[in-house]
């Protein structure tokens, strides 16, 4: 009898400590980042020592701009990682014991949706969601609902993704008004466009959640009287995006499958322009190349439909958008060396920061690529610059400066958009008269 009662206390003992060890209620995509940390070194000398760690696949630098550098390492990588700082005689402290229990205390409460059929169904989706980050089937059932309403719409597949989901370009074109006129007179003249990309990093869910909300700002309430074709690539990487909602919220990368090794390309390091500067030929890397310039679909189909336009149109403003840092980025990211219209690129930028920061007082800043970020090729706006021969090109960084990064609560997407579209709006009033019908 008592040996009986003895092995229950023990194997009741065992159940405790297990359930204590895989801490309960943690989201399927927050299990992944248990055991994970933040750490942060300070000072410029980590760079170069970070930079390797990040190339051979051990840590996930978070930011880029400051005075500090905050980075993930899994619990696996710790020893080494710490190893190696040490060599370099560099002190780290410890920011995040534990990923997944931080992101589901911050996550949440904040970004847990009251009714996720609330504002779209299949056969009705009239609005993007503002207070809410919208799943993948809610991005596509909005995208086909103006599709199908709105005739200055049209919506187009580029292709598949690896996983066979849909590249979408929704193509927004001007008010026919005098305009069409005044085209016919000019027919020797190109058409004028702009190009934006957002979603191309997983992760980054604000990046698609204000693209989706510039397209409907576009439609709905910007002065109809710009010369512009505009075409909105909402959601460049639906794989990684809908693998953070079910795997791994922190994920960035594609969905390649590597042949058994880490998956994932890093598809604003996979473009045909210096391909391989700044980035890893490491599969397990955050910043993995791919295996040659353009071996992914989703970039593959993004550069061709870049090229047939541009070749019968003319690209005023080619713009990516990402988070997190609040930075306007202009090119080049492979080389300091000025990329042509640096000047006008700067100039036009600063509009964007006065306007954005008029809404909410957030403040942007703007920089050089390589000059003030980091050295990277391979990536969307470097590969306009230099193949398409744009004039204004950015990569923009959204908010927020490191409070909640990726995981930005979903309270701040209409803040956040109104920021961008007044900003943007006064970029584009500002470009218009330049009357550019032609490359550069
Ligand atoms: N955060 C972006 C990235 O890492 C910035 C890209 C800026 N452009 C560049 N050519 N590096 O992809
Ligand atoms: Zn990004």
């Amino acid at each position: 009898m008592w040996y009986m009662g003895h092995w229950l206390v023990v194997v009741a003992a065992v159940v405790v400590a297990t359930v204590a060890a895989l801490p309960a209620n943690i989201p399927e995509n927050l299990q992944p980042l248990i055991g994970h940390q933040v750490w942060e070194v300070s000072s410029e000398r980590g760079e170069a020592v970070l930079w390797n760690l990040v190339t051979e696949g051990h840590i996930d630098v978070l930011d880029h701009s400051g005075t500090t550098r905050k980075f993930r390492v899994a619990g696996k990588d710790a020893d080494k990682v710490a190893g190696t700082l040490r060599t370099a005689n560099l002190t780290h402290s410890v920011i995040i014991r534990d990923l997944a229990l931080f992101l589901k205390e911050e996550e949440g409460p904040v970004e847990r949706r009251a009714d996720i059929s609330r504002s779209c169904t299949t056969t009705s989706c009239p609005v993007p969601s503002k207070d809410a980050y919208m799943t993948f089937k809610e991005i596509e059932y909005y995208l086909k609902h103006i599709g199908n309403n709105n005739p200055r719409v049209e919506l187009r597949s580029l292709g598949k993704s690896h996983e066979g989901r849909d590249i979408w370009l929704v193509h927004i074109k001007p008010v026919t008004s005098k305009r069409v006129g005044a085209r016919i007179a000019f027919s020797h003249m190109r058409k004028r466009a702009i190009w934006i990309e957002g979603g191309i990093h997983a992760r980054e869910r604000i990046s698609p959640a204000v693209t989706l909300l510039l397209i409907d700002h576009f439609l709905n309430d910007f002065p109809q009287d710009k010369p512009f074709d505009i075409y909105i690539v909402p959601m460049a990487n639906p794989d990684g995006y809908v693998y953070t909602w079910t795997n791994d919220r922190l994920w960035r990368k594609n969905r390649r499958n590597n042949a058994g090794s880490c998956e994932g390309v890093d598809l604003n390091r996979n473009w045909d322009a210096h391909w391989g500067v700044g980035a890893s030929t490491q599969t397990c890397s955050e910043v993995y190349r791919g295996p040659s310039p353009f071996s992914e679909p989703e970039t593959k189909v993004l550069s061709e439909e870049m090229t047939r336009l541009n070749n019968q149109l003319n690209f005023d403003l080619v713009l990516s958008i990402h988070n997190y840092g609040q930075v306007l980025l202009y090119p080049y990211g492979w080389t300091t060396n000025p990329a042509p219209h640096t000047e006008d690129m700067k100039k036009k930028g600063n509009v964007f920061l006065k306007a954005a920061k008029a809404h909410a007082g957030t403040v942007y800043t703007m920089v050089n690529t390589a000059g003030g970020f980091y050295y990277a090729a391979g990536a969307t706006d470097d590969w306009a610059k230099e193949k398409l021969g744009t004039r204004y090109v950015y990569t923009l960084e959204l908010r927020d400066k490191g409070r909640y990064g990726f995981t930005l609560p979903a309270n701040q997407i209409l803040s956040t958009a109104t920021e961008v579209w007044q900003g943007l709006d006064m970029m584009i009033n500002a470009i218009a008269p330049e009357k550019t019908a032609r490359p550069n």
